[in-house]
């Protein structure tokens, strides 16, 4: 079984991104073929470019390698290091009716929230669909937000292959219910766009900073607190094992340790699992030709699977004359 995912390098990892996708990513290399790859193209639509992108681009890739995608397990690569992803965008875009992507929430909310209105962001499901049908993935998990693109590249490839016959595998998604939203330090849904992140790495000092400031209720340290509904401790779960989720629960309900005290343990907590993680990175951090290495041969691989594809692409729409 092949799972595809793409992640747009975006900014700074934070711990909602790890529990929420990444973890995910890094788990199901166990148990299936792995294509997972750095959407550049598509963090373009957004108004990213330049040296911030090149930037992100390596960020993004040695934050995923450090935390675990093995590149000898997964394919991992940068979406435009195989360009025949454009060429089939292009091919499929003749077979994506305009509704369809007039119909997509994605470019809807986008601009909505101020995004200028630009082509690339109009048409960021055809490449998505290429991206995908380009590789015959079975599996496409995603959040509840991509569930609509993925639907997408079924329709466009339904249409390519009534045409052409059975060329496009018809990929399905996977829905991670199960997967917990992360708050933020202000109890939203922690996200970039709300600045209200705990990132993965960053200097301990910081990083006690933005835990400091996430918002709790003021209960006098003597009394017995709720945790169910804290920001601290709903943080804190995702680091610990059940003994010490236990033992957390009956220091917020015994009373005599105040909200300070449970950021001070989240931060510990939280440093110490990300430590293996942290020195890989170091690692990757002085040794980024190694990265460079890696993505390349992971675009090699990957591109194994791309040609015979495009090639049979190319012969039954007539571009190969
Ligand atoms: P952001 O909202 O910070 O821009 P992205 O949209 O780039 O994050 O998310 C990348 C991945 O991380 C997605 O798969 C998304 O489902 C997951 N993710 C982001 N924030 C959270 C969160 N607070 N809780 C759980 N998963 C999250
Ligand atoms: N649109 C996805 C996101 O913003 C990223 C992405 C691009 C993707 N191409 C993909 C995800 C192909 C899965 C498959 O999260």
């Amino acid at each position: 079984m092949r799972v595809l995912t793409g992640i747009q390098p975006s900014g700074d990892l934070h711990i909602g991104n790890y529990f929420g996708s990444i973890k995910q990513m890094v788990d199901a290399q166990k148990s299936g073929e792995t294509f997972a790859f750095i959407a550049n193209y598509h963090a373009m639509s957004s108004g990213n470019g330049g040296e911030k992108l090149a930037k992100l681009t390596m960020q993004t890739a040695t934050d995923f390698l450090s935390l675990g995608i093995d590149p000898k397990v997964s394919t991992f690569w940068v979406q435009s290091d195989v360009k025949e992803v454009l060429e089939l965008y292009w091919i499929l875009s003749a077979f994506t009716p305009m509704g369809l992507l007039e119909r997509a929430h994605s470019y809807k909310d986008k601009t909505a929230k101020g995004i200028a209105a630009n082509h690339s962001l109009f048409s960021y499901p055809v490449l998505m669909a290429a991206d995908i049908l380009l590789y015959s993935p079975d599996i496409i998990p995603v959040g509840k937000d991509q569930i609509q693109h993925v639907e997408i590249a079924r329709d466009i490839a339904v249409k390519f292959n009534n045409q052409y016959g059975d060329i496009l595998k018809i990929p399905e998604f996977q829905v991670q219910e199960e997967v917990q939203t992360v708050p933020g330090t202000d109890g939203q849904k922690m996200s970039k766009s709300y600045g209200n992140t705990v990132n993965i790495f960053g200097e301990e000092k910081k990083q006690l900073k933005t835990i400091k400031k996430i918002v709790t209720e003021a209960v006098p340290m003597q009394e017995p607190k709720e945790y169910k509904e804290c920001n601290v401790y709903n943080m804190a779960k995702l680091f610990l094992n059940s003994d010490e989720l236990l033992e957390l629960q009956n220091r917020y309900t015994r009373g005599g340790e105040g909200h300070g005290h449970f950021k001070l343990y989240l931060a510990d907590v939280m440093w110490e699992y990300f430590k293996p993680y942290r020195e890989k990175r170091d690692y990757y951090l002085s040794n980024q030709d190694e990265v460079r290495e890696i993505l390349k041969e992971g675009a090699k691989k990957a591109q194994e699977v791309a040609l015979p594809m495009i090639e049979k692409i190319r012969r039954v729409t007539g571009v190969k004359y």
